[in-house]
């Protein structure tokens, strides 16, 4: 409540702040506009990088634009040729992303990502409270790579939610709103495909990937620290689970403070670490890393 207050606070301060001077505020629209790009690099690299075995580097350099090639990222072994044909369209679409937000904004290169198996294991791991072993590889079969693409594209979509009544310029908020359908698209796929297999068990843990899934969510919801935004597959809800929702069905929002305590695995916008061992870039980001 008291950190809901304070946020409220800061919010109308830099309300205010904006309407009374031309200063750029931390949320202006080319801030909130550039953030996004550090998870839509996550998504490109992990799906082009899961379905080529090779990332931007080789596909279009110039959108790296000059940072660090991930950490560990590889070719994922694929059984079901739909499913890696799906995570290579994915990837595509990132690109796609990626140009369209740099095209918009100048934004920033890419950030050191650590896409490695043990990173993926660690939030397994903290996902289920204890170690799993052998520890989870996203990269070892179609499943587990469904599993790990579990993981990120939501809270991008979440992001998007959350950024656009902050924008401005309605140029801005077409180009999220373009952003959000895509993103909300590929979730639905991902969270579709694993529906359908909720009650497989995942090798060689004995867990079903429907309980994989509401691990997942509650810790991003135990990390992201703003109340329940998430949702498992096995979860019941009165519109069901297979598309995650508010009770009005509304997509959840988060802000980037909560998108950074959990793509960085520590519950903490000032202690980067997880998928992004040394931050992510951009002013919102680097605001929090003194
Ligand atoms: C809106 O943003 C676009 C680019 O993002 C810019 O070209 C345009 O001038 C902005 N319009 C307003 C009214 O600020
Ligand atoms: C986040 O980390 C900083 C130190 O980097 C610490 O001062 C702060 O208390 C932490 N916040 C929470 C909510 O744990």
């Amino acid at each position: 409540m008291a950190i809901h207050y304070i946020s409220i606070v800061v919010l109308i301060a830099v309300l205010v702040a904006s309407s009374t001077a031309a200063s750029e505020t931390i949320l202006s629209d080319v801030n909130l506009l550039e953030f996004p790009l550090n998870l839509e690099y996550l998504e490109a690299e992990f799906f082009l990088y899961g379905s080529t075995g090779h990332g931007l580097d080789k596909i279009s350099p110039e959108l790296a634009d000059g940072g660090p090639t991930p950490i560990g990222a590889k070719l994922a072994k694929f059984n079901d040729i739909v499913i890696r044909d799906i995570i290579y369209q994915f990837a595509l679409q990132e690109v796609g992303h990626l140009r369209a937000i740099k095209n918009t904004v100048i934004g920033f290169p890419r950030p050191l990502l650590d896409l490695s198996q043990s990173s993926f294991s660690k939030v397994i791991d903290k996902a289920f409270g204890r170690p799993l072993r052998p520890s989870f590889d996203p990269y070892a079969n179609d499943i587990n790579y469904l599993i790990a693409s579990y993981l990120i594209p939501y809270v991008g979509l979440t992001g998007y939610v959350g950024a656009n009544p902050l924008l401005q310029n309605a140029s801005s908020r077409q180009l999220v709103a373009g952003l959000l359908g895509v993103e909300s698209g590929q979730d639905a796929v991902i969270r579709g495909l694993l529906y359908e297999r909720r009650a497989w068990k995942v090798n060689p843990y004995g867990v079903t990937v429907g309980e994989f899934t509401d691990r997942i969510s509650k810790l991003r919801n135990q990390l992201g620290n703003e109340g329940v935004k998430d949702e498992g597959l096995d979860e019941t809800f009165s519109s069901g689970s297979i598309l995650a929702g508010d009770k009005y069905s509304l997509a959840y929002s988060r802000t980037p403070k909560e998108i950074l305590r959990i793509v960085y695995g520590s519950g903490n916008e000032t202690v980067p670490g997880g998928f992004y061992p040394k931050g992510g870039n951009g002013h919102i980001a680097r605001s929090y890393l003194k």
